[in-house]
């Protein structure tokens, strides 16, 4: 049996209707920003597998360092003890972390980061004696899976099935309106209750990268500052370079309490997050008794080998030559954006960094879009991988990718959206 009906006899593959779903691809072989298949196939992965990868695939630099670790300390209970791959990953951090993050507390994915966020929030509340355990949201908000992120997320196709079990979360209007955003905050506020306010700062992943200006969040956040509001900014998609600056946060001046990070922290290489947070977080989770500290943890969590991932793939994100391709790669969008933006087809074309999406007219715009799935295809069989989200087609690449790469990527899009005329 070959691995594609190997693959069909075993696994359940992610978001994905099991039924209809073609054959998944047998990937053997990952390069710079290349996947290649069982058959020799090369696709440029120009959406960074779900937007982990930041330095390419099989990094020799991280692999090597990986390797050495694994050779030393594979994984240690975190409870009671503690390495040397986690604290350097912590001090590595903190010098580009708003500088109110003090602590740092670990787990395995984005969502687990959003569910600490949440669960720190409400019980800060409760250790301070108050009762705040009400969450306000963006309009499209996606916080991951588990059912704490999937209430602070939008509801959705995703959610639909778990609505009944889902707690309460008031999703304020996407703030590209920005009074509308405000108002609504307000009339949140004065209700009472709220714990925290969780966005994705600067852009919306799985709502269609949409974008809206730091200088609306810096308003949104002041608000809930002055209102005694924690903020939690989910950095899982826009942290690490992403938007322009290591994170979205550092474009504004308004300091969250609470960050989660995942996804790009480790350079794609290892499940991996963190949930960072103030000293006055941290400080109300102290005391003699048991019950006020934050009685939450997870097998793995501060894994070893992730850590060394994590740095390694810092080490190469501070270089001048990786600095210089975001530069460079948002300086090539740019330039596309001018190249293409009279194309009928488009409906709003925009880039925030390195993510550049571009929004189709359509009369079907969800996750189930036909389109969708047309476009995905259609990229696949021209070698480059990029997964439309509904009707928005989006570039958001390993920082590695060669201006030849880009060029292909480019050209698949424009060729396809004059098809499309
Ligand atoms: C902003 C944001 N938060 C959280 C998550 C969930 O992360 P994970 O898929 O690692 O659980 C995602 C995933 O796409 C995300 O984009």
């Amino acid at each position: 049996m070959g691995l594609v009906e190997r693959d069909k006899k075993y696994i359940w593959h992610p978001f994905t209707q099991m039924r209809i779903a073609e054959a998944a691809i047998p990937i053997v072989k990952g390069e710079g920003t290349l996947l290649i298949d069982e058959k020799g196939n090369t696709y440029i992965d120009a959406i960074s597998s779900w937007w982990v990868n930041l330095h390419g695939h099989s990094h020799p630099y991280i692999a090597d360092k990986v390797y050495t670790q694994m050779q030393k300390l594979e994984h240690v209970v975190f409870a009671g003890f503690t390495h040397n791959p986690a604290v350097e990953l912590c001090d590595k951090l903190s010098k580009h972390l708003p500088s109110n993050q003090a602590k740092f507390f670990f787990s395995g994915d984005g969502s687990s980061a959003v569910e600490i966020a949440l669960k720190m929030a409400v019980q800060y509340w409760k250790n301070k004696g108050e009762n705040k355990t009400r969450f306000v949201a963006l309009d499209g908000a996606y916080h991951g899976e588990t059912f704490g992120a999937m209430s602070a997320g939008a509801r959705s196709i995703f959610s639909a099935p778990f609505s009944d079990l889902l707690f309460e979360c008031t999703h304020i209007p996407f703030p590209k309106d920005e009074q509308a955003a405000i108002q609504s905050l307000k009339t949140e506020i004065d209700k009472g209750g709220i714990a925290a306010f969780i966005f994705e700062p600067l852009v919306q992943g799985a709502a269609g990268m949409r974008m809206y200006k730091a200088d609306t969040l810096n308003k949104l956040m002041q608000i809930c500052i002055e209102a005694g509001i924690l903020c939690i900014a989910d950095e899982v998609m826009t942290g690490f370079g992403r938007t322009g600056t290591t994170f979205a946060v550092n474009q504004i001046k308004a300091k969250p309490d609470l960050i989660c990070l995942s996804k790009g922290l480790s350079g794609g290489t290892l499940p991996l997050s963190i949930t960072t947070c103030t000293k006055d977080i941290f400080d109300a989770f102290l005391g003699d008794e048991l019950e006020k500290a934050f009685l939450h943890g997870h097998s793995y969590t501060g894994n070893p080998i992730g850590c060394t991932a994590a740095i390694a793939s810092l080490e190469l994100l501070e270089k001048k030559e990786c600095q210089m391709a975001i530069k460079n790669i948002a300086k090539s969008h740019e330039i596309f954006i001018k190249r293409i933006n009279s194309i009928e087809i488009i409906k709003d074309i925009r880039q925030t960094g390195t993510i550049l999406a571009i929004e189709l007219k359509s009369d079907s715009s969800g996750y189930s879009s036909s389109m969708r799935q047309k476009l995905y295809q259609d990229f696949l069989d021209q070698g480059v991988l990029l997964r439309p989200l509904g009707n928005v087609i989006y570039i958001l690449p390993p920082y590695c990718i060669k201006e030849k790469e880009l060029e292909k990527v480019y050209k698949v899009i424009e060729n396809q959206l004059k098809k499309m005329r």
